[in-house]
């Protein structure tokens, strides 16, 4: 019993990296503190029958209303894949993975089901694009858990937004289907380090919203956080227009990555397939 506590709080100085000691990590959650991505995979296969059951697993995730408004597009052929990741250009790990999965909010099959009993999809705005992204993105996260319980590495991949343009065709993806995002899937090379979290203090809100300790918490979060994985030059966001220099911390980064507009044609592009999002 004292080693499993002693196992949840290097855990939680692993997540956080500060002590938490009121916090118990029972032994079955303890995989979900120790995830990480992984961006290297080994040749290895990942058997059909095994994706079906992670597949499975995902769709076992609860869904707004039980409208299941999400579909996943499987591609494990590697030229296809290597396609998206030649178009995204910059992460070369996703042509490493033998499995890519493509998350996808799906409209659509509501609006057939309408159809198909005679009935106007009523539907079509903004709560239901929303939903439609929830349901994928909990499908998603469990696929995720289920991945990493078996020893798998997974990494999604927002940038196939980045070429909707390109990825949506691609897949066939019809009006009323949009992909969420990619999700690379095979054997981890090696596990990454924990990425460290910010504090629950600051994300944790106790019956009110409360955040007028951020600056001062935030400080010591770029601080900590900083001695264990600085924010190297190469990856110090927007460097075009923000110099690289030593000791920029994971908010300046955020800082320097939310200054600049990124996919300000997404809305204008689900309007044009077929989204009202009014
Ligand atoms: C919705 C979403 C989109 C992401 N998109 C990318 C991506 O395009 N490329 C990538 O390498 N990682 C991507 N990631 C992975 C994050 O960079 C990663 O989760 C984060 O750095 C924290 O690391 P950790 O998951 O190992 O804790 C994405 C994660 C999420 C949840």
């Amino acid at each position: 019993m004292e080693a499993k506590q002693a196992n949840g709080q290097a855990l939680l100085r692993a997540r956080f990296g500060i002590d938490l000691p009121e916090t118990t990590v029972p032994e079955a959650i303890a995989g979900l503190l120790d995830r990480r991505v992984t961006r290297r995979y080994t040749e290895q296969d990942v058997p059909d029958a095994l994706l079906d059951a992670l597949l499975a697993a995902a769709q076992s995730a609860p869904a707004k209303s039980d409208l299941q408004q999400f579909s996943v597009v499987v591609m494990r052929d590697r030229a296809r894949i290597k396609r998206i990741a030649d178009w995204i250009g910059t992460m070369d790990w996703i042509a490493t993975a033998p499995v890519f999965l493509v998350w996808c909010g799906d409209m659509r099959r509501g609006q057939r089901l309408c159809a198909l009993h005679d009935m106007p999809h009523a539907n079509n705005n903004l709560d239901t694009f929303l939903n439609t992204a929830v349901d994928c993105t909990l499908a998603m996260g469990q696929f995720m858990a289920a991945a990493d319980a078996v020893g798998l590495g997974t990494c999604p991949i927002s940038y196939v937004r980045s070429h909707i343009e390109r990825v949506s065709p691609l897949l066939g993806l019809p009006a009323g289907v949009y992909p969420v995002a990619g999700l690379s899937v095979g054997w981890p090379v090696f596990r990454r380090p924990v990425s460290m979290r910010l504090p629950p203090s600051m994300v944790v809100h106790r019956e009110c919203y409360d955040d007028h300790a951020l600056p001062d918490a935030i400080a010591a979060y770029d601080e900590r956080r900083g001695a264990r994985e600085p924010v190297a030059a190469g990856s110090q966001k927007n460097g075009d227009i923000y110099l690289p220099r030593e000791g920029v911390g994971w908010s300046e980064n955020v800082a320097r990555q939310l200054s600049v507009p990124e996919r300000f044609g997404f809305a204008a592009y689900l309007k044009t397939r077929g989204f009202d999002l009014a």
